[in-house]
């Protein structure tokens, strides 16, 4: 794997890689992706490979333009037009009707495909001067923890890649929103970086996955996904640590995971965990979302055995932060 910055010639190499066939891991706003050209078939397979994930799961297409979208949608049904306008660039991804030039491999065989037009300017760079569209799932193992540095890249899949581009750490830290747009009212398959109000406002109403009555569509929902090693057990917000089995606690390697200062605070205080840490100590939740995977590969490289994680308040990208501890508590 060659490492490369954000120079116009680091990203010249990184899209002329692309459209060779290769794969080369992009920084984007939500988390880092790993990117190969989408009309190649094999080098799809390669992205596969590289993250061991299960062949039924469907990537993402990346565009640098509006008007890519035909090149990949056979239609567009007049609510995505309207969120494509108001909100692409940005951290939204809509499921359309395929075009059948669209690989059955980056699909997994639906007749349905995945599409955003990410706003991080390398990511934008690096897709306009591949010449193609790029299909780029996050650049992690499967199942495991989303990276949001070049570094997390590099540790995870650095032997099985060619090419990462350094753009430094996420602004939005978890994945994008999905939404299919293929019904009406569209649905979320996934809560993301683009908070469900903003949704809201340019199309009314939208249906929300429920994981209790429905079965999952989509391998974003799977129960488990986006898991450290360590355990990882979920509680709500100001429940901790009365909700928890004090015996249960190991007192050498557990740490209370908060939202922020005041329960950072009422946790160090109790004096069960090893340590604690907070997700957000102004207790935003746009920074607690930018460093929740960072942290969680942190406690990873430190050995931890246990995070016992409290729910953040579900406001704006709150929702997309508890989906991401719920999965990562359901291993
Ligand atoms: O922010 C993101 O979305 C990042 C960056 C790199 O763009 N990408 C990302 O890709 O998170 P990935 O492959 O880790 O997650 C894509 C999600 C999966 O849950 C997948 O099942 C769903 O999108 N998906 C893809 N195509 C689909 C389709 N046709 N129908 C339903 N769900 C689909
Ligand atoms: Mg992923």
């Amino acid at each position: 794997m060659r490492l490369l910055g954000t120079t116009e010639k680091d990203l010249a190499i990184a899209s002329d890689a692309i459209a060779r066939g290769l794969l080369v891991a992009i920084p984007t706003e939500t988390v880092y992706g790993l990117g190969a050209d989408a009309f190649d078939p094999i080098a799809v397979a390669r992205i596969f490979e590289a993250k061991r994930r299960p062949n039924f799961d469907p990537l993402i297409v990346h565009i640098a333009r509006i008007g890519d979208a035909e090149r990949v949608a056979a239609s567009i049904p007049a609510k995505a037009r309207a969120l494509m306008d108001a909100l692409w660039p940005g951290p939204l991804t809509l499921i359309l009707p395929k075009r059948s030039e669209v690989p059955d491999i980056v699909t997994s065989g639906l007749e349905t495909v995945a599409l955003r037009f990410p706003s991080h300017p390398v990511a934008r760079r690096v897709i306009e001067l591949s010449g193609t569209v790029v299909a780029a799932p996050s650049a992690n193992p499967f199942g495991y923890l989303s990276p949001t540095t070049a570094e997390h890249v590099a540790s995870m899949l650095g032997d099985r890649i060619d090419f990462i581009v350094d753009g430094g750490p996420c602004e939005v830290g978890v994945e994008s929103t999905v939404l299919d747009a293929c019904v009406d009212p569209p649905r979320v398959l996934r809560p993301g970086g683009m908070a469900l109000d903003s949704i809201r406002r340019v199309i009314g109403d939208i249906d929300l996955f429920d994981r209790k009555v429905a079965t999952p569509t989509s391998p974003g929902q799977l129960e488990s996904h986006y898991a450290p090693h360590a355990a990882l057990y979920l509680f709500e917000y100001g429940s901790l640590p009365a909700a928890a089995k004090p015996g249960l606690i190991d007192p050498v390697s557990s740490i209370a995971l908060a939202f922020d200062r005041a329960r950072g605070d009422a946790l160090r205080e109790c004096g069960l965990f090893e340590a604690v840490e907070c997700l957000s100590e102004r207790g935003d939740a746009r920074e607690a979302a930018a460093r929740l995977f960072s942290i969680l590969h942190r406690l990873d490289a430190e050995g931890r055995t246990q995070i016992w994680a409290e729910k953040i308040p579900a406001e704006g990208l709150g929702a997309a932060v508890n989906d991401r501890l719920y999965k990562a508590s359901r291993k």
